[in-house]
């Protein structure tokens, strides 16, 4: 072995702006389509007994001015408990095909209804049956009363054998959560083991609209 690759690495003086630098990852891997859900991450919650619960859920918005990201889900599913519990939570986005990982920390907040209400109109009929029929989470005895329970929220909306179909609202348990980033992290892959990577960290403060004042980003480059 003569020297350690340093080519693709994270710049010598690091970006000021993280959050930017991940969305260049992220809007790279979506649209070269190199894995079949670059957007999905993984949620980090903890409970009032201070467990920790994660899953994955797929990223809708990754806005880096000012910095929060985008999910959509049940409000009254065990995160949505969790988040009202305890709005710290972390998300973490692995894109194996460029060997990168972006780490994020920070507070969750309910979209405005406006951002819920935009984007579930966008959903497909199928898919907003399903945010109403589906009450995430709780226990169901079978898979028939499952379907069941979503059939009769179809003939809600769809009147059995004709063509009449009545919009579909938002149901008000349903909409987005932002996550607000006051720490992010970001790895790439170097060879020998010997990656790169920086951790970034700020200061939020809640307005009173429910959007956060942030503070300027300040990073240090970490052991792999
Ligand atoms: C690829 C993938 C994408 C998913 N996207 C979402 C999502 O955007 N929103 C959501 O509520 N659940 C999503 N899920 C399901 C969650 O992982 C989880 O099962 C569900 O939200 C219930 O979690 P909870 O009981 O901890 O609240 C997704 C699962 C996978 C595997």
């Amino acid at each position: 072995m003569s020297t350690f690759d340093e080519r693709n690495l994270l710049p010598e003086t690091l970006p000021g702006k993280p959050m930017h630098l991940a969305k260049d990852w992220f809007d790279k891997t979506c649209e070269k389509k190199w894995q079949p859900n670059p957007n999905a991450m993984t949620l980090s919650t903890v409970d009032n007994k201070n467990t920790p619960s994660s899953r994955i859920v797929l990223c809708k918005y990754f806005v880096p001015d000012p910095g929060y990201i985008v999910f959509f889900t049940n409000y009254n599913s065990r995160k949505g408990k969790e988040i009202r519990e305890n709005p710290e939570v972390s998300l973490v986005f692995h894109w194996d095909n460029i060997g990168r990982q972006a780490r994020i920390k920070g507070r969750a907040i309910y979209s405005p209804s406006s951002e819920s209400d935009k984007y579930f109109a966008s959903r497909n009929r199928g898919s907003q049956i399903s945010a109403w029929g589906s009450n995430q989470s709780q226990t169901i005895l079978s898979r028939n009363d499952l379907i069941k329970q979503m059939n009769d929220k179809l003939n809600e909306y769809d009147s059995p054998g004709t063509q009449n179909e009545k919009e579909i609202p938002r149901p008000p348990h349903w909409g987005g959560i932002r996550v607000w980033a006051h720490e992010i992290e970001l790895w790439m892959d170097g060879e020998n083991r010997v990656h790169d990577r920086a951790r970034w960290t700020r200061k939020l403060e809640i307005n009173k609209d429910n959007s956060f004042s942030v503070s300027k980003w300040t990073g240090t480059r970490l052991q792999p």
